[in-house]
């Protein structure tokens, strides 16, 4: 494999000296851009895109020729694991995704297979190895997945959800088949994201978009232990270098302290929670990524750049920081202001990093 050229995202992962902080964006690859827009109609639809590597490819890097990104991330879906279990994937125009099956009994988390990822999910690993042969070892590749109590509240929904009724009623009343779906699951992710680390995936991010939902014990329940299992189970090290795991709870800055224990490496957050405090709080255990809102990028450059100078400066000198939004970029984003944020993050944040 080729050596890295820049490895400024996973020096700063493991809190070593950076010239400048690293900075990618959740959800980088996406329909702001024209390019992936043109790319997504050439495929058919979104999943057809995801199941064709050499587009999968091509999607993953079209933000890195725009922009001096740090890091690229695999194009793809956290839906693909339901999907792949049988519950029938679907995306239509403006409404996200649905699925034609839902779980909604014991007797339906009984009939979910175990899967074999490498086997039932491999276009997702080979688009990874296109990939890296594409970057050809000029930024890190994230892999990633969902959490499993995320993935479970689209699997019982049945689609997204405003107030997450059934998956709630479901984990009340049915707490043992709920565990048994989560384990279902969390052995899924592990598996999936070891198929990715083994693809090439040199770090992971754990999406658990909707672990904010919960109350703190059932946060602790019926999430984050979850977590903290695939964690403990993934491949630690891979091509010579430590493949390190960024978990990301939105609306989680309540829980930092239990999530920085969870054997993580990187702690994402959202923007509702002040990094420096964070740092205070968790960042001698481990690092963090984050937390512009992302609608800060419908504003002006002027503005965008003063709100990069106060999350650089909230968070302060030395390294163990990653740049990002505090979640994913939104659709109709003017491409230009990404390149206001990605040169204002790299060019203020060099004071910061300084001997
Ligand atoms: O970050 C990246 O660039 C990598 C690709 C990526 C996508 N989805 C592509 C995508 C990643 C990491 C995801 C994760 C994902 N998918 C999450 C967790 C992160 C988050 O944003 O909270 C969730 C909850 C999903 C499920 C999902 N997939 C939803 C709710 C939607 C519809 C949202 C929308 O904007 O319409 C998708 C579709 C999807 N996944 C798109 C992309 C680029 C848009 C599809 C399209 O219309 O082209």
């Amino acid at each position: 494999m080729t050596a890295l050229k820049n490895d400024r995202f996973l020096r700063a992962l493991a809190g070593e000296p950076v010239d400048m902080t690293p900075v990618w964006m959740m959800r980088q690859a996406g329909r702001y851009l024209p390019e992936y827009r043109a790319t997504r109609k050439l495929a058919g639809d979104f999943m057809s895109l995801c199941r064709n590597a050499e587009l999968a490819c091509e999607v993953t890097m079209q933000p890195l020729r725009r922009y001096a990104m740090d890091a690229a991330i695999l194009f793809s879906d956290i839906l693909t694991i339901p999907d792949a279990m049988g519950q029938g994937l679907y995306f239509t125009e403006g409404e996200g995704p649905r699925f034609r099956k839902v779980v909604r009994s014991a007797q339906d988390v009984e009939q979910l297979p175990e899967l074999d990822t490498a086997k039932d999910l491999s276009y997702v690993t080979d688009a990874v190895s296109v990939i890296r042969r594409e970057l050809n070892g000029s930024v890190p590749l994230i892999g990633f997945s969902g959490s499993p109590w995320t993935l479970a509240t689209y699997m019982i929904e049945g689609s997204g959800s405003k107030d997450f009724r059934n998956a709630k009623a479901f984990m009340f009343n049915e707490p043992e088949a709920m565990h048994q779906l989560l384990d279902k699951l969390a052995r899924a992710v592990t598996n999936y994201l070891n198929a990715q680390i083994a693809a090439g995936a040199q770090a992971v991010q754990i999406f658990d978009t909707w672990g904010g939902v919960l109350s703190t014990s059932a946060y602790r329940e019926f999430s984050l232990a979850y977590m903290q299992k695939i964690v403990a189970g993934l491949t630690k090290e891979s091509e010579g270098r430590k493949v390190p795991v960024i978990l990301f709870t939105k609306n989680g800055g309540l829980w930092l302290e239990e999530i920085a224990a969870s054997g993580c490496d990187c702690v994402g957050l959202d923007w509702t929670i002040e990094i420096g405090r964070a740092r205070a709080l968790i960042g001698a255990k481990t690092s963090l990524q984050g937390n512009m809102d992302p609608t800060i990028l419908y504003s002006t450059p002027k503005s965008i750049r003063a709100e990069v100078a106060r999350i650089l400066k909230d968070y302060g000198p030395g390294a163990g920081h990653v740049f990002n939004l505090g979640h994913g970029i939104t659709p109709d984003v003017d491409p230009a202001n990404v390149a206001v944020f990605v040169e204002s993050v790299h060019e203020l944040s060099q004071q910061y990093h300084q001997g």
